[in-house]
Formats: C-alpha cells, structure tokens, sequence
C-alpha cells in the first residue's frame, strides 16, 4: 500500500502572512497524522518563507509517523537534518529562490556530489530519496550515488492527466519499472490531486510513499482537513 505523507509547508506559509501562531503548524502535524496521514513532509528553504528551521526542530517530537525532510543539501540544511534524524531525507536540487521543486536532480552531472552527501547521511541512518524525473538513464545513475530510494517528480503527469491520463503516465511507469528493476525504492510527489491521484497509483502499485501538499491544503480549505486526508487515502486504497 503506498503510504501519504503530508506536506505541511502550506500551513506555515499561511501563519507567515500574518507573522503570528496561527495557524499552529504543530497542531496542524499533530492533527494530520491523527486524521490518518502516514507522514509529515516539511521543506524548509533557506529564506524561510514556509516552514522555518526552528519549525523542523519543534515538530520532531510529535512526529508519531514518518517524518521526511526536502531540501537541498546545503551544509546548514545537513546539520538540521543531522540534528532532527528524521525516517527519511529528500534531496531536491532547487536553488534557493525556487518558488517551489521544478525539476529532478541530474544525477549523471551530480553523481560525486550526491554519492558523498548520501554517504554522511546513510552514515548517521537515515534514508534517503533523491527527486528525478521520470527518465530512465537518470534512474541508473542514481542508483550508483548509493541512495535508497528516488521521488519522480509528477508535475509533467499532472499537467498532462488533463488531456491523456494514458499518455502522461507512460514515462513514468517505464521509470518505475526500471527504477524497480535495480532495487530502487520509490516515492512521488508534486501536484498530485484527488483528480490524478488515483490513476497514478493505479498504474505504478509499488510506489511506497507520496508527499502531498499544495493540492491537498486547498481542499481541505473546502472539505475540511480530516475529510481531505481521508478523501486521499481513499484515493491511494485501489486494492
Ligand atoms: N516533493 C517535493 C520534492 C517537493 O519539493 C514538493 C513541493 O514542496 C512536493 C513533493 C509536494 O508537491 P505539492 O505541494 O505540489 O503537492
């Protein structure tokens, strides 16, 4: 069963706008995994402008779930996550202006780099996913940096759900097969919706994770969390 991880950075983002506690985004983990989220997902940026470092520290020990970190791997991203020790360490490649994630690692290009920094995290045991997109040869390459597991980055599936959910998915079920074949562990997120969600996990059962945020927070906008998160967990029970 593909677990949900939720992705509470939009609920910092909102308690930003007025500078203040409200919402409380521990109350928000709290209640997320109570709703029956199977992970809290947190991405702090270096600006941040979402979720804050101090943030991160404050939620670790509510986490009852899985906790996963995204972000890239900057020396002070890596102290937090060697001070937090979350279940799982997601490396994006944004630059640190980055309105949000918009594209996968190339991990052909950043193959020493990533090999190294995956390295001091499996050291300290804590697993690790890297974000790609959904492209064969990267996969592969990914393989060799050591990490645990890849995240396919889904936007172009959910851009393209609208017109050929068929077509917009091919990519990435030859990604995940492959990415299967070499023992690769897998994750996927970014716009994932209640539309497109269903088809996705339909296509690829083996995806063991998906991190859900900006789609998921403005639903429950109109249904309510509780209902959102079960609404989505109906969505990923295809069995
Ligand atoms: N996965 C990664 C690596 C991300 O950067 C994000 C966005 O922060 C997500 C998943 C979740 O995307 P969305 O907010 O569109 O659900």
């Amino acid at each position: 069963m593909t677990r949900l991880s939720v992705n509470i950075n939009k609920i910092a983002t909102l308690r930003n706008a007025r500078g203040g506690d409200i919402p409380n985004v521990l109350t928000a983990a709290i209640d997320c995994q109570h709703f029956g989220a199977q992970g809290i997902t947190v991405h702090p940026r270096p600006d941040e402008r979402h979720i804050k470092y101090n943030d991160v520290r404050d939620i670790r020990p509510v986490i009852t779930t899985e906790f996963n970190i995204e972000g890239y791997p900057s020396e002070s991203f890596m102290d937090l996550v060697f001070e937090v020790k979350p279940h799982q360490v997601t490396l994006v490649p944004d630059p640190p202006d980055a309105i949000t994630s918009n594209a996968g690692w190339d991990t052909k290009t950043n193959k020493d780099f990533l090999t190294k920094v995956i390295k001091r995290f499996k050291d300290a045991g804590i697993r690790t996913s890297i974000f790609i997109d959904a492209n064969t040869e990267l996969i592969k390459h990914a393989k060799d940096t050591g990490t645990d597991r890849v995240e396919l980055y889904t936007e172009p599936y959910a851009i393209g759900y609208a017109s050929n959910p068929g077509k917009a998915v091919d990519p990435f079920v030859k990604a995940a097969e492959a990415a299967r074949q070499i023992g690769l562990g897998l994750n996927a997120g970014h716009d994932l919706s209640l539309d497109n969600l269903n088809f996705f996990i339909a296509s690829i059962p083996w995806i063991e994770e998906v991190s859900i945020g900006h789609a998921l927070i403005s639903d429950a906008l109109y249904y309510g969390l509780e209902n959102t998160i079960q609404m989505y967990l109906r969505k990923l029970n295809i069995a």
